[in-house]
């Protein structure tokens, strides 16, 4: 028997404005749209900005559904978007915000599982680490260099 540790780091902003520039409107742009989510159900909504290496710009809101399981979440909204319209641009950094509607959110909301391992597929594909900045409405900004610090033993392909 052996024991495998696994190291992850985040690292953590006490506010968007401790953000660099780039950063700060990179959230900008998903607080903007995520007021376009489609969350009647949940009432909880999400919007995620993705950087492009072509410099464009990104962004999903989540979308949901009466037949919930077939609603999408923001992430993958916005990564599925990229991949469509960009297929051969690098997604650099992601940046995403969530808000219950009946409260202020003020803790960081990480991606769900589901997505994690979609933006997995992305980072894997690409082979390049994309940055991933959440948060609430208000308040810390969590920082993860990589989708592998949210989602340790990936699956990838080369299992298949
Ligand atoms: N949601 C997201 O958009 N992203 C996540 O990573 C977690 C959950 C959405 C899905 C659903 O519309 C609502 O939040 C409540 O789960």
């Amino acid at each position: 028997m052996k024991e495998i540790k696994i190291d992850t780091k985040i690292l953590v902003f006490n506010s968007v404005e401790e953000l660099f520039k780039e950063d700060q409107d990179l959230m900008k742009k998903a607080v903007e749209v995520r007021k376009n989510a489609y969350a009647p159900y949940s009432k909880f909504k999400v919007g995620a900005a993705l950087l492009l290496d072509n410099g464009e710009i990104v962004v999903g809101s989540n979308q949901e559904n009466a037949a919930y399981p077939s609603g999408l979440c923001a992430e993958r909204v916005a990564i599925f978007q990229a991949g469509a319209v960009y297929p051969d641009a690098k997604i650099v950094k992601m940046a995403i915000t969530a808000g219950a509607t009946e409260n202020i959110t003020t803790k960081p909301i990480p991606p769900c599982g589901a997505c994690r391992q979609s933006i997995f597929e992305y980072e894997f594909r690409q082979d390049l680490s994309i940055e991933i900045y959440f948060m609430g409405e208000t308040g810390e900004v969590y920082k993860s260099d990589s989708i592998q610090n949210l989602l340790p033993l990936t699956f990838d392909k080369n299992y298949l």
